[in-house]
């Protein structure tokens, strides 16, 4: 008896344009005022974002881009019509003449620094008297990393709140514009088949994966200020596992959303050292700007416990890492085997997998489902087949691009997809073992799956 393992069964997807689940505010025009807008992030994503959402004409009528930078620039890389600004983060000056231009016009400034001058920014313009505008608003949009560590998280929320109020910040991580990571709500709350198995009596482990197979990037003077942990586990991957452990909210609204995250968070178990496995791979250190003798970790895997009700007992699984084999961001989510096989013994039996939904968060964005199937023939055969859904496929566009969705939401006030001074503050405190010295950093190779420590752990475990 035989059965081929993971052939694909296609699914017909009904894809149209979709039904509007929530009545989405209307996005109010403003001044958009870049930090920053010499450096990476603007060039990389925020540029392109505000081009596309004003070709597609989205940005509402009468919103403007005004960069705020100490070098000259280049505008082109905004939408037309930007303004510019010379002038040092610190220099009163500056803001003076910022106010000038924003009169009473709505405002949001999005600081795309170093996270070092984030504080001084936001006093600034304070100072100036620029975050509380007569009969117009103000909204500040912060970039990640929010602090380095618990103490200096809590810091910087107290620079934040001094100057406005939680309302006006947007604390942006742009996994959460991500339409796969979205559709992460809308499928666990938008299908009543899955709920009722969505917990330790049916699930065995949840696995969430980010790897990249680029590297740095010429990023060494950020990164090694950085590292794996803060860069990606702390923000990115903590969301997304909230979104997929949180309890159902009481309803879409941000903080009812947001509430629920946090309780996931809140529940979490610090993680242990022993759960915990480092990596950096082989040439970091010859990377320019890293340190010939760098510790900094470029590759995690770590085990998370979830001391709640629904999932006591079962482990939360999170890689991630650079120069890997493959760019892949997915969440599987693994069920339990059937409690007693019925078609004999030994080698059917072991072709029976155990159920996988996959949720592609990105390339190839989609959700599969392996479940067992009879191959056909006159024996009784056995093999597991996918239930594949692609968006590409389902749809005929293109999912929005995550920053273009999430400048948008700033527009219109809308902070779901925002992280909260409280969540970010109880993320620091679960990863505070694993970013104190002492966890030994392996080395890896480029192009590879991560150290073999990782895998080991993740074996001699509960896996
Ligand atoms: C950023 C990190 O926040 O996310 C980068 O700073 C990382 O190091 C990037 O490469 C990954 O984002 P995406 O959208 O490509 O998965």
């Amino acid at each position: 008896m035989s059965g081929r393992r993971g052939a694909p069964v296609r699914i017909s997807a009904e894809g149209g344009p979709g039904l509007p689940i929530l009545r989405e505010r209307k996005a109010e025009p403003a001044t958009i005022v870049i930090f920053g807008s010499t450096g990476d992030l603007a060039r990389r994503k925020l540029g392109p974002a505000l081009r596309s959402l004003h070709r597609q004409k989205l940005l509402p009528k009468g919103t403007r881009v005004l960069a705020f930078s100490r070098r000259a620039t280049d505008l082109r890389l905004f939408p037309r019509g930007a303004g510019a600004i010379r002038g040092t983060f610190d220099d009163a000056e500056g803001y003076a003449e910022l106010g000038r231009r924003l009169k009473n016009r709505n405002r949001v400034f999005y600081l795309a620094v170093p996270p070092s001058e984030t504080p001084a920014v936001v006093r600034r313009l304070a100072d100036a008297k620029l975050l509380d505008p007569s009969g117009a608003w103000a909204r500040v949009v912060v970039e990640k990393p929010f602090g380095r560590d618990l103490d200096s998280a809590r810091e910087l929320n107290r620079t934040l709140l001094d100057a406005m109020d939680e309302r006006q910040i947007f604390r942006i991580d742009h996994y959460l514009g991500k339409e796969t990571v979205q559709n992460i709500l809308v499928f666990r709350f938008g299908n009543a088949i899955f709920e009722p198995v969505w917990n330790r009596h049916h699930i065995e482990r949840v696995e969430i994966e980010a790897a990249e197979a680029i590297g740095i990037e010429g990023r060494g003077g950020f990164y090694e200020q950085t590292g794996v942990v803060r860069d990606m586990v702390q923000n990115h991957l903590l969301q997304v596992l909230s979104l997929v452990a949180m309890e159902p909210p009481v309803s879409f609204a941000a903080d009812d959303v947001r509430d629920e995250k946090v309780q996931v968070l809140r529940s979490l178990r610090p993680v242990e050292p022993d759960d915990v496995v480092l990596g950096q791979y082989r040439g970091y250190r010859s990377e320019p700007g890293v340190s010939r003798r760098s510790k900094t970790p470029t590759f995690a895997a770590m085990r998370f416990q979830i001391d709640n009700w629904r999932w006591q007992g079962v482990p939360f699984v999170v890689r991630t890492g650079k120069c890997l084999a493959r760019r892949v961001t997915e969440v599987a989510v693994h069920f339990r085997s059937i409690p007693l096989c019925l078609f004999g013994r030994g080698e059917i039996c072991d072709r029976i997998d155990p159920n996988v939904l996959r949720i592609r968060i990105q390339p190839d964005e989609g959700i599969a489902l392996r479940f067992a199937c009879k191959t056909p023939g006159e024996d009784l055969a056995a093999g597991s087949v996918l239930m594949d859904f692609r968006y590409a496929e389902a749809f005929d566009r293109k999912p929005t691009d995550a920053y273009e969705r999430l400048l948008l939401d700033v527009l219109r006030g809308d902070a779901t997809l925002f992280a909260r001074n409280d969540d970010v503050e109880r993320a620091w405190e679960v990863l505070a073992p694993a970013i104190g010295a002492g966890i030994p950093v392996h080395p890896y190779a480029r192009g590879g799956r991560g150290p073999a420590a990782a895998a080991a752990m993740l074996k001699g475990g509960a896996l």
